[in-house]
């Protein structure tokens, strides 16, 4: 198989960073890309080309950066959106701002950086594109909901996406990582409200105190989510022989949790078939 190249946002820490060393173990070229330039530039060392990318730019800044990129390296045939960060915090205790800048990161960002690099791969009729949604893509938890929101809200437009660009030859794939142990929760990268709304106090602090209990303590191991990533896209691996799923769900417990979301969906729709199924204009005979 020819060498793939692929271009990574947020490789500064976590997924996006083993990223980097996965795809050039396996041989492949990869351009890696993060807003603080300075938090990468050490991957030169390994001949990886390097690019200040901060998916909130702008349309126009962002299309700017591909063009620059595929200018020097010709090609991409795999972006993987992994840039984003969680926001914690109630309903009234997030303020609007915070909601806009949660999606205007988790969604709108990664919708730039995909229509950036659309038209090459419409033009080329060729390549995948990889969004990291999150078990929170399925199920909000209390004091999650904007991180969830974002993270449904992906959900739903990569599966139009899917819908719209599958006849063109191009591919997409939905990550669902559970718990992985990244720097996700650290307080560097969490954005985090407590309350000190009587009502959600308490539950707050226990949820803070959760978290910071979770960092560094999660069960999922980056290295082999990453692994498992190269192994769909490059059909290889786990993926040998097998159809590649449009969405996949990683970690134990978000094998779990989605089972039993689907199951309770399944069990709402049996019991409530009648009533569901009853609401179409009834026609005159
Ligand atoms: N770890 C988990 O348990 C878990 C579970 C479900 C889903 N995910 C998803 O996995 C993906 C990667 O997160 P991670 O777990 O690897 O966390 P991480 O270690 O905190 O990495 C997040 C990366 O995103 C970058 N980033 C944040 N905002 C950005 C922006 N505006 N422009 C460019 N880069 C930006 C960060 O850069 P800076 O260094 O500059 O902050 C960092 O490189 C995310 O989509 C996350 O939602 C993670």
């Amino acid at each position: 198989m020819a060498p793939l190249v692929w271009l990574v946002t947020g490789c500064s820490s976590g997924f996006g960073n083993q990223f980097v060393h996965s795809i050039l173990a396996r041989g492949d070229r990869v351009v890696a890309t993060a807003r603080d330039l300075s938090k990468i530039q050490h991957l030169n060392q390994l001949g990886v080309p390097t690019f200040q990318l901060d998916i909130t730019d702008s349309q126009a800044f962002i299309n700017a950066t591909i063009s620059k990129v595929l200018a020097e390296y010709g090609r991409i045939d795999v972006l993987i959106n992994n840039a984003a960060y969680i926001a914690i915090g109630t309903w009234e205790d997030l303020s609007y701002e915070d909601w806009l800048a949660q999606f205007d990161t988790n969604v709108f960002g990664t919708i730039k950086v995909t229509k950036a690099l659309l038209p090459h791969f419409r033009e080329r009729k060729k390549g995948t594109m990889v969004f990291i949604s999150s078990l929170s893509g399925w199920i909000g938890h209390a004091g999650c909901s904007a991180y969830a929101g974002s993270k449904f809200a992906l959900e739903g437009i990569v599966e139009g996406l899917h819908a719209e660009t599958a006849h063109l030859g191009l591919k997409t794939l939905l990550i669902e990582p559970g718990r992985f142990r990244t720097n996700l929760l650290s307080s560097s990268s969490m954005k985090s409200r407590p309350s000190d709304i009587p009502e959600y106090a308490e539950r707050s602090r226990a949820q803070m105190e959760g978290l910071a209990g979770e960092d560094q303590n999660q069960p999922g191991d980056p290295v082999k989510l990453v692994e498992i990533v190269l192994d769909l896209v490059r059909g290889e691996g786990v993926a040998q022989g097998m159809e590649v799923p449009f969405r996949l769900p990683l970690g134990v417990d978000c094998y779990t949790d989605v089972k039993e979301k689907c199951e309770a969906t399944l069990a709402t729709l049996e019991t409530w078939k009648n009533v569901t199924r009853s609401t179409d204009i009834e026609t005159q005979k």
